[in-house]
C-alpha cells in the first residue's frame, strides 16, 4: 500500500507492552479495537491482540487532526495499526499505556451488532462474529488446551493417533440416531463413533487413538446434546474394564491438571477455579449400576432394574459430587452390541460410563469388547441390525481374536463440567443442533 505510515518489519505482540523491560521503548502493534473514549482531546483505544489488550491513547496535536478524526470513527472490532512508546500509567489496566505516535486505520468498519442484553437467538444468529467475545476467547484456548494434554498423555502412553473415515456404510451406535445420506445410490451415515474402526486397526498398533467429529441426529434439546461433537476415542489392546478405568482415571487427571497450570486466568474468567481441577486425583469413586437403582429409589425416582438413567438420574447420582464417578454394569439391553458380557452375571455388561461432577452427568462411555463372533451376531439381531453389513467387523474376531476395551470421550461435554457452562454449545465455536447448522 503506497503511503502506508508504519511499515516495519514485525509487529510486536500486544503482550510485549507488559514485559519487564519495556517501559519508555517503542512498540509496532496491530490490532481490534475493543472500546474506545474520547475525553479532554485525549482518544482512549482499547487494542486487542491475541496476546492480549492495551490501552494506547493519541493526541490530536501529535498524530494530525486527520489521523485523529479518522481514529475517532473506527468502530468497536474496527482494525488498525499504531506505533507508540510505552509507558506507565497507574489508571490503565496493567499499569501502562502505548502513547501513540503514528496510527493507521487498516479497516474502520461498520457498527458492530453484539452488545450487552441481545437474545441468545440473535446471538446464535450472529455466532461467526460473537466468538470475538472474552468468554469466547477463554473457552476456546481452554479447549485447545484441553486437547494438546490429552494428545500429549496419549503419546507418553505410547498410542498410536489413526485417522478414521467419517463417511461410512454402517452405523456403529444403531441406526436411529445416525444421518444417513445419498452416497452415490448407496445409503452412506455420518460416523457416530470411530470405535469399530479403531478396533480395526487395534491389531498392528495395540493403542489408537483418533480425535474426529461425531454426528448423532438426536432430535432431544437438552443442554448436554449437540449433533456434531468432538469425539476423542482409544483402543487398547490386552485390556480389560479395569484397566481401562485405571487408564481413563489417570487420562483425565494428567490433562485437566495440565489445563489448570497452563490456563489459570481463562478458568478462574469463566467460573472454574483452577485449584478444583488441581484437587482432582485417581481413583474416582465407582457405582454399580444395580447400586445406583437402590440409591435413585431411595430419593425416590420411579426406577427399577433396566431402567435407563437420563439426564435427571444422573444429574440426582452426581450433584453431590466433587470428583467424577464411574458408573458400571449396566443391563446389557441397554448398551450398545458390541459390549462385553460380564461374567458369572451375564445379564450385564463390563461397561463404564463416567459421570461428572456437580449434577453434569456423562462425560465418557467406555467398554471392554465382545470377541465371540456368535454373541455379536445375536445382539446385532436384537437391536435390528443386518449382521452381514458389519462381516467386515466381524473379521477382526476371526484372525487373531485379542481381549481389548476402549473408550469414548465427549470433548464438549467434559468442557461444560470443567467451564460451568450451562448448555454445550457454548463450548463450540459453531454449535450444531436440531434447529441450527448455520452459520
Ligand atoms: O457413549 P457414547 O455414545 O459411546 C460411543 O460412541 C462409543 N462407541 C465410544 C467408544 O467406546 N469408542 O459416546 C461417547 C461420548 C459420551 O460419553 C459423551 O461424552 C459424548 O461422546 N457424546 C456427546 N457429546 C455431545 N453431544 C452428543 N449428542 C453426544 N453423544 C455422545
Ligand atoms: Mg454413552
Amino acid at each position: 500500500m503506497a503511503g502506508v505510515p508504519i511499515a516495519p518489519a514485525r509487529f510486536d505482540p500486544v503482550a510485549r507492552v507488559f514485559a519487564p523491560d519495556a517501559i519508555g521503548t517503542k512498540v509496532h502493534l496491530r490490532g481490534w479495537l475493543q472500546r474506545s473514549r474520547s475525553s479532554g482531546g485525549i482518544l482512549f483505544l482499547m487494542v486487542r491482540d491475541r496476546t492480549g489488550l492495551v490501552q494506547a491513547t493519541a493526541k490530536k496535536d501529535v498524530i494530525g487532526e486527520e489521523r485523529f478524526a479518522g481514529a475517532e470513527h473506527v468502530q468497536i472490532e474496527g482494525s488498525l495499526r499504531l506505533a507508540g512508546t510505552v509507558a506507565e500509567d497507574r489508571r490503565a489496566p496493567g499499569g501502562r499505556e502505548v502513547r501513540i505516535e503514528e496510527i493507521e486505520v487498516i479497516d474502520p468498519g461498520l457498527p458492530f451488532p453484539i452488545f450487552q442484553d441481545q437474545t441468545e437467538e440473535f446471538l446464535l444468529d450472529k455466532r461467526h462474529l460473537a466468538i470475538r467475545s472474552v468468554d469466547h476467547v477463554a473457552t476456546f484456548r481452554v479447549k485447545a488446551e484441553l486437547l494438546r494434554s490429552l494428545r500429549q498423555f496419549l503419546e507418553a502412553e505410547e498410542v498410536l493417533e489413526v485417522t478414521p473415515p467419517i463417511i461410512t456404510g454402517n452405523p456403529a451406535e444403531g441406526g436411529s440416531e445416525a444421518f444417513v445420506f445419498d452416497y452415490f445410490g448407496r445409503q452412506g451415515y455420518l460416523s457416530q463413533s470411530a470405535q469399530l474402526y479403531l478396533e480395526a486397526l487395534l491389531f498392528p498398533h495395540e493403542r489408537v487413538y483418533a480425535v474426529t467429529p461425531s454426528f448423532r441426529a438426536e432430535k432431544s434439546r437438552t443442554t448436554r446434546h449437540i449433533t456434531e461433537f468432538t469425539h476423542l476415542e482409544v483402543e487398547l489392546a490386552w485390556c480389560d474394564l479395569d484397566g481401562l478405568m485405571e487408564f481413563t482415571e489417570r487420562m483425565l487427571v494428567s490433562s485437566l491438571h495440565e489445563v489448570a497450570t497452563r490456563r489459570p486466568r481463562e478458568l478462574e474468567a469463566l467460573g472454574r477455579p483452577p485449584a478444583e481441577l488441581l484437587a482432582l486425583n485417581a481413583p474416582f469413586p465407582r457405582l454399580r449400576y444395580s447400586e445406583a437403582i437402590e440409591r435413585l429409589q431411595k430419593v425416590g425416582f420411579p426406577v427399577s432394574w433396566g431402567s435407563d438413567l437420563g439426564t435427571a438420574e444422573e444429574r440426582a447420582l452426581t450433584l453431590e459430587e466433587r470428583s467424577p464417578i464411574f458408573l458400571t454394569h449396566f443391563p446389557r439391553e441397554l448398551k450398545a452390541f458390541y459390549m462385553l458380557r460380564s461374567s458369572p452375571d451375564e445379564r450385564t455388561v463390563e461397561a463404564a460410563d463416567l459421570l461428572a461432577p456437580e449434577g453434569y452427568g456423562e462425560i465418557v462411555g467406555e467398554s471392554a469388547r465382545e470377541t465371540k463372533v456368535e454373541l455379536l451376531v445375536e445382539r446385532l439381531r436384537a437391536i435390528g441390525a443386518d449382521p452381514a453389513e458389519y462381516d467386515w467387523y466381524l473379521d477382526t474376531r476371526r484372525h487373531g481374536s485379542i481381549p481389548h476395551a476402549g473408550l469414548g470421550l465427549g470433548v464438549e461435554r467434559i468442557l461444560r463440567w470443567v467451564l460451568r457452562r450451562e448448555h454445550i454449545r457454548e463450548t463450540t465455536p459453531f454449535p450444531r443442533t436440531p434447529s441450527r447448522h448455520t452459520p
